[in-house]
């Protein structure tokens, strides 16, 4: 078995900002309740003809990433690629990456995890680079939620959320051999698939069959979310999830020097952060400037974090989180 490490991280959000007064012309919500609730003070959207799409955001952010690991992209081996909110139905974001950064014809696997795509996609690049059969995997979660959201009263209890924006990291051997990814813990519970699901179209219920059987108002190819519902498991799950990857390292609390939570809402981020009493400076929250980016938030608050100089060599870092599926899980990082 070999070692790995995240060798190199960057991320990239469009520029356009929408904060909650420009949301609340579009539907009736207010800028007071959507910090109150959610933390969210403003959320980047992809502006129609700035060129961005989730792949290409995924590889503006890749190409920062494979700077700072200094490779070039034909030393990468492996892409992995999370996203819920593809270009094309099929097929998915990273051959189109193989293909804008002229990589070789590598593999490229898509992880659709939803908020948790992330750590699944680190976990999968960790586990072909700690077998070795790769030395360089790129890992991205990119997210391009304003193209498929229902900025109406209707849809504003999930609209209101969500932001574009893309990170990515390279999972390289560890030749060091000390520290790196300790490890990876992944989990699932389907029967709660419908509380924060996007039902259509898909295979199971086509274009046809939404338009007959739904008012043309009522077309439900917007995201449903039970709030609440989805809340209160994510309280528990990312609890659950992160003493789970301490124990198996025999680490506590008390040894945290960094925990990036996935940023799905800055209350459920708050709740954790006072739940295993860790101080203000161990944990890291952006999602007051981009909303909950899905697959990317991670990434883009991990590189920040780090550019912040938040996240030094030897801290341990604790990644988790927890969505659509349901599906949870976090990473351990002694950083090197
Ligand atoms: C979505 C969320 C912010 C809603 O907060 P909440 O306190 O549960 O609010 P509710 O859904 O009960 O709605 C309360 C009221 O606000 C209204 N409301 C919903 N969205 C609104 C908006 N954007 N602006 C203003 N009012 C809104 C509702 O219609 C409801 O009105 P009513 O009382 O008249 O019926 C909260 O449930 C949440 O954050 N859940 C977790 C979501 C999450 O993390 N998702 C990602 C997982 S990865």
């Amino acid at each position: 078995m070999f070692s790995s490490k995240i060798s190199g991280l960057g991320s990239y959000v469009p520029e356009n900002v929408v904060t909650n007064d420009d949301l609340a012309k579009l539907m009736d919500t207010n800028d007071a309740w959507i910090q109150e609730r959610t933390g969210i003070k403003e959320r980047r959207h992809i502006k129609k003809g700035d060129g961005n799409s989730t792949s290409i955001m995924g590889v503006k952010a890749a190409i920062i990433a494979l700077e700072r690991a200094q490779l070039e992209p034909k030393d990468i081996e492996l892409i992995v690629f999370a996203t819920l909110s593809p270009d094309m139905y099929f097929p998915g974001g990273g051959v189109q990456v193989q293909d804008l950064m002229g990589m070789p014809t590598v593999p490229a696997l898509d992880v659709r995890n939803q908020c948790s795509g992330f750590i699944y996609a680190l976990s999968v690049a960790d586990q072909f680079v700690k077998t070795g059969m790769y030395r360089h995997v790129l890992v991205i979660g990119s997210e391009n939620h304003s193209g498929g959201l229902d900025f109406t009263d209707r849809g504003r209890g999930v609209s209101v959320i969500f932001g574009d924006g893309a990170g990515a990291a390279v999972v390289s051997r560890n030749e060091g051999g000390k520290g790196g990814i300790l490890s990876t813990h992944l989990h699932s519970e389907g029967k709660h698939k419908d509380e924060l699901a996007l039902q259509g179209p898909s295979t199971n219920y086509w274009v046809p069959q939404i338009i007959k059987e739904n008012p043309q108002e009522n077309i439900p190819y917007y995201p449903y979310m039970n709030g609440q519902f989805v809340f209160k498991h994510a309280v528990v799950r990312f609890s659950e999830v992160i003493n789970e990857g301490l124990q198996a390292n025999k680490l506590s609390v008390d040894d945290i020097d960094m925990l990036i939570p996935h940023q799905a809402n800055l209350r459920i981020a708050q709740f954790i952060q006072h739940k295993f009493k860790l101080p203000d400076d161990k944990v890291f929250n952006n999602i007051q400037k981009y909303g909950n980016t899905t697959a990317a938030s991670i990434p883009i608050a991990l590189t920040e974090a780090w550019e912040e100089g938040k996240i030094k060599p030897g801290d341990l870092v604790v990644l988790a989180a927890f969505g659509s599926g349901f599906t949870w899980g976090s990473a351990i990082i002694e950083w090197v």
